[in-house]
This record gives C-alpha cells, sequence and structure tokens, in this order.
C-alpha cells in the first residue's frame, strides 16, 4: 500500500473541503485541489509545497477531466478522488426556486458524476484507486426545505452504493456528516429556510472531525472498502 497518495478534492475552498486539504497534505499526500474561489486555493498552494490547485466547477464534465489529466502527466496516477464540491440552497418547494432546485442537481449529483467519469477508467486500469463523496445525514432523513438537497444527497449515496457493486477494483466510500461548522447555510436566500438553519445549525463539529474521517477511510488498506461513516455531533440530535 502506497503510504503518499495522489489525490483530487473538490470544493476546498471552504469548509470540510479546505479542513481536509490542510489534514491530507500534513500526512505527506500529493494533493491536486480544486473549486471556482482560485484566490483560496493559492493561499493554500503556498502554504503547504505538496497542494496544486486548479480551477474548478464541478458542473463542466472538462474540469474534472483537466484535474486528472493534471495528476496524471505530474504524478504518473490517481489513488484518491474525494468529492466534497457541494451547495444547500434549502427551501420550502412552495417557493418555486427551480433555478436553486436545478443548480443543486448540477453540483451535487452530476458535480459527483463527472468526478466518477474522470478518475473510473484510470482507477480501473491501475486497479486501484478510492471514490470519496461527502453526502449528508440528508441522505438518510428529509426535513421541510430540505426536499431537493436530501435528495441530491440520497442520489450520492445511491450512485456510489452501484458503482461499489460494480467494481472489484476501486474502494467507493461515503462519509455522511450532521451538522458541520461552514460556510454552506451562508447562500440560502429563503428566509425562512435560513432563520430554521439557525437553530438547526447551533450544533455543529468543526471541519477537521469530517476531515478526520476522510483520512482514516484513505488510510485503510487496499482490501478494505469502508462504505460508509456517519459522524455527528454528541450533542445534535440529528
Ligand atoms: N456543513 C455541514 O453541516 C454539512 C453537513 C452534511 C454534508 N455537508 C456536505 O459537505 C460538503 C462540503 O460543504 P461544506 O459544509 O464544507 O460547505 P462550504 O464551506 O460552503 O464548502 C463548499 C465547497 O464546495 C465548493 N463548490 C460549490 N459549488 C461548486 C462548484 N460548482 N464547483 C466546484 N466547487 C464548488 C465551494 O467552492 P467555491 O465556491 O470556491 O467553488 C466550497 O469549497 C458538501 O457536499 C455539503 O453538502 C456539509
Amino acid at each position: 500500500m502506497q503510504t503518499s497518495k495522489v489525490i483530487l478534492l473538490t470544493g476546498a475552498s471552504s469548509g470540510i473541503g479546505e479542513a481536509t486539504a490542510r489534514l491530507l497534505a500534513r500526512e505527506g499526500h500529493q494533493l491536486i485541489i480544486g473549486a471556482r474561489r482560485t484566490d483560496r486555493l493559492q493561499a493554500l498552494s503556498q502554504e503547504f509545497s505538496n497542494i496544486d490547485y486548479l480551477a474548478v466547477d464541478v458542473t463542466r464534465p472538462e474540469d474534472l477531466q483537466k484535474m486528472a489529466q493534471h495528476a496524471l502527466t505530474q504524478y504518473g496516477r490517481i489513488d484518491v478522488l474525494v468529492n466534497n464540491a457541494g451547495i444547500m440552497p434549502l427551501s420550502p418547494l412552495s417557493a418555486l426556486k427551480t433555478d436553486e432546485w436545478n443548480q443543486t442537481l448540477d453540483v451535487n449529483v452530476r458535480g459527483v458524476l463527472h468526478g466518477i467519469a474522470a478518475v473510473l477508467p484510470v482507477m480501473e486500469q491501475q486497479k486501484q484507486g478510492q471514490i470519496i463523496s461527502v453526502a449528508s445525514i440528508g441522505a438518510h432523513l428529509v426535513w421541510p426545505s430540505c426536499a431537493v438537497y436530501c435528495a441530491s444527497k440520497f442520489a450520492v449515496r445511491a450512485i456510489m452504493d452501484g458503482l461499489r457493486q460494480e467494481t472489484d477494483t476501486v474502494r467507493v466510500t461515503v462519509v455522511s456528516p450532521g451538522v458541520v461548522e461552514s460556510e454552506l447555510a451562508d447562500h440560502i436566500t429563503d428566509t425562512s429556510a435560513r432563520e430554521a438553519m439557525v437553530d438547526f445549525r447551533r450544533v455543529a463539529l468543526p471541519a477537521e472531525a469530517i476531515a478526520k474521517a476522510i483520512g482514516w477511510a484513505i488510510a485503510q488498506p487496499d482490501g478494505v472498502d469502508v462504505s460508509e461513516i456517519i459522524v455527528r455531533p454528541t450533542a445534535s440530535p440529528y
């Protein structure tokens, strides 16, 4: 088993992704990180010599292909993909925020599929690799105002479990966080959903807690597939 791995990570410009980039870089892995806010990625890359960054919008399949190509050109292999990028513009369905519904599905579902498409052929050829997707407790439960977000995360679990059953060489892992401190709720435009989130998110884990779970799943031996980890704040009922 390789101790230093070549890892692609999306959504590394804040929250769970940023914490994961820091933890994996400290552990000595080679990272290629992506997001749209490249100023934040550049700062991480300046802090750690083993972090490369690229401008990546996960709704664009070609951006994921570009990440994979960078890893192959520079390091000759791809050991791990972490599909972490996600958005959560919550609202009740009656608010008819159809653009936000579509955006949620584009980023949270199609973004994961674009990541899988970029690395799966490479990993199958290598006969090793690991694809990790960050889902949510919202992949297990549904709440009012969360229907589309939860649908997107249920879909991520379904896609990942299908992938797990289809491959006997690639390790397939879902990491499902409970409430975590991040910028995720900052982009909610619906007033009622935004206010509900203030109470819902009162008890939250630091992002490092999820980074550690991701790091632990990566550290397992090649023959060990950690299929899903749920990490919640002890004091939270959710
Ligand atoms: N925080 C929680 O309570 C919680 C709980 C369960 C699951 N999660 C999941 O954890 C993951 C990380 O979220 P977070 O909590 O760390 O929130 P966050 O701080 O808002 O981070 C989200 C990340 O996704 C990136 N992103 C958004 N749209 C993107 C796009 N189109 N292309 C590429 N990157 C994009 C953002 O980067 P740019 O804006 O720079 O592109 C950012 O780096 C998400 O999948 C989220 O659903 C979070």
